[in-house]
This record gives structure tokens, sequence and C-alpha cells, in this order.
């Protein structure tokens, strides 16, 4: 497979063609952006780190059945995927209460949520992804009821298996954000990446982030913590 042209820049990736019709080619960015995109910075080492831990995980979680886009990595900061229609939300689900749902709710950082709490985001920067709601969704015509139901479905089920795969060695998942697709066949399939950029992961033992936040919180550098998580999850490779 050849990389093609430049088809979408990111925040955090560049999307290219590729001489297959039916694969995209994912460069990670050595970027790291907060407060949507107002703060960025250059971090030389993360694109990497976050293709490894994408990569390991999109694998893995592939293996128990989650229908994904990921195809395989390539060396340094890039991945092939299949191409996937977007659907234009960001699936947020959270576990305990951190970020946006404290300081919204006032409610106790790290309060348990039970059961989780699913919130969907419209995609849009001019709007700085505003959160809708399902009836929204659907009035506005930019999904509907099954495919709702479905990533819903489909994100507790990355719950349940990431949540697990994270306590095993020693990190507790906060919260998380995914993203869906459609393939050419209409399968809805798990898209965008599986990293610590789209994670909050605190280590169980001492309660520090090991995911972002310690960008958005300038609490340090941003690369050892990243190849934490990577160390810890290839040190215990998922049993199968
Ligand atoms: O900021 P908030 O508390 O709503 O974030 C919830 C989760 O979704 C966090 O894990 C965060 O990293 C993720 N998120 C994301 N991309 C966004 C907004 C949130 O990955 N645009």
């Amino acid at each position: 497979v050849t990389k093609g042209e430049l088809l979408y820049v990111g925040k955090a990736k560049q999307v290219f063609s590729t001489d297959n019709p039916e694969l995209l080619w994912v460069h990670y960015l050595d970027q790291a952006t907060a407060l949507n995109g107002k703060k960025k910075v250059i971090i030389d080492g993360k694109g990497t780190l976050n293709l490894q831990i994408s990569g390991l995980l999109f694998k893995e979680l592939s293996a128990t059945g989650v229908p994904t886009h990921f195809v395989q990595d390539l060396d340094g900061q890039d991945m092939l995927v299949r191409k996937a229609k977007m659907v234009p939300l960001e699936a947020v689900l959270r576990n305990f209460a951190s970020g946006h749902f404290v300081t919204k709710f006032n409610a106790t950082p790290m309060m348990k949520l039970d059961p989780p709490v699913h919130e969907f985001y419209l995609k849009s920067d001019d709007l700085d992804d505003p959160f809708i709601n399902d009836a929204q969704v659907i009035a506005l015509g930019i999904s509907d009821e099954e495919t709702l139901a479905a990533m819903k479905r489909m994100t507790d089920t990355v719950n349940t298996w990431l949540s697990r795969r994270f306590a095993e060695i020693g990190i507790t998942l906060v919260d998380f954000k995914l993203e869906f697709g459609r393939l050419a066949d209409g399968t809805l399939v798990l898209a965008d990446e599986l990293s610590p950029d789209n994670m909050r992961l605190v280590d169980a033992d001492t309660g520090l982030s090991l995911d972002k936040d310690v960008f958005r919180k300038d609490a340090g550098p941003l690369t050892p913590v990243y190849a934490e998580v990577l160390n810890r999850l290839a040190a215990h490779p998922q049993e199968v």
C-alpha cells in the first residue's frame, strides 16, 4: 500500500488516501492540543507513543470481536485503517466524575457513576463540539435511533474490556471518548484512535494522571507518562 494525497488534518492526526480505495493512511502527529485547539504544542515522540498504544489496543479489541477500522500499524507514526464514513459524534463514557462532569455539575471528583454515563457531543470546531442529546441528534438528522443504540452498546463493550485491561495493570479508566464510522458495506465500526489523548487514566495506587490531563493542567512532561502506559500494557499482554 502506498500513501496518497492528504485528505484531512485533525488536531492530532493527518489522514491520507492510499492506492487501495478501501484503505486510509493515518499519521499520528507529534502535537498536543487542548481547549479545542486553542492550546497547541509540539511534543517530540508523542505521535509514536500514541500510534503504539492505539495499535496495541485496537489489535486486542479486534481479537475480542469488536469491529474496528484498524488494519495494521506501520513503522513510526503511521497506521492503515479501513475507510469509513464517520458518524459526526463523539461518544463519551464516564465511569467516575472528572473533567467537564465535575465543572458542569459541581460533582465530587472521582465519584463513582453507576451506571456509567453516556454522553454525545457534536463534532464541530465552529461550535466547540457542543453536548447533544439523543432527540437532538435525531431531529437534526445527524444519526438515527438504531445507530445511537448500537454506539452505546459498543461503547459499553469497549468500557467493560478496557476497564478490566487497565485495572490489571494498576490503572483506573475514569472516562473516554470514542468515534464510530460505517464501512462501505454498512458495518458500524469503532474508528478514530484509542490513546491517552482520549481517555482519563489514573494510577490506581497514587491517583496521579496518566493521560492528556498532564498537558491540560501543565503538570509536567507528557511523553514519560504515555510511555508508562505503553510499557505497562506491553509488559502484560492481554490473555487470550
Ligand atoms: O472534557 P470531558 O470531561 O468532557 O472529557 C471526557 C472524556 O472525553 C475525556 O477522557 C477526554 O479526554 C475525552 N474527550 C476527547 N475529545 C474531546 C472531548 C473529550 O477525547 N473533544
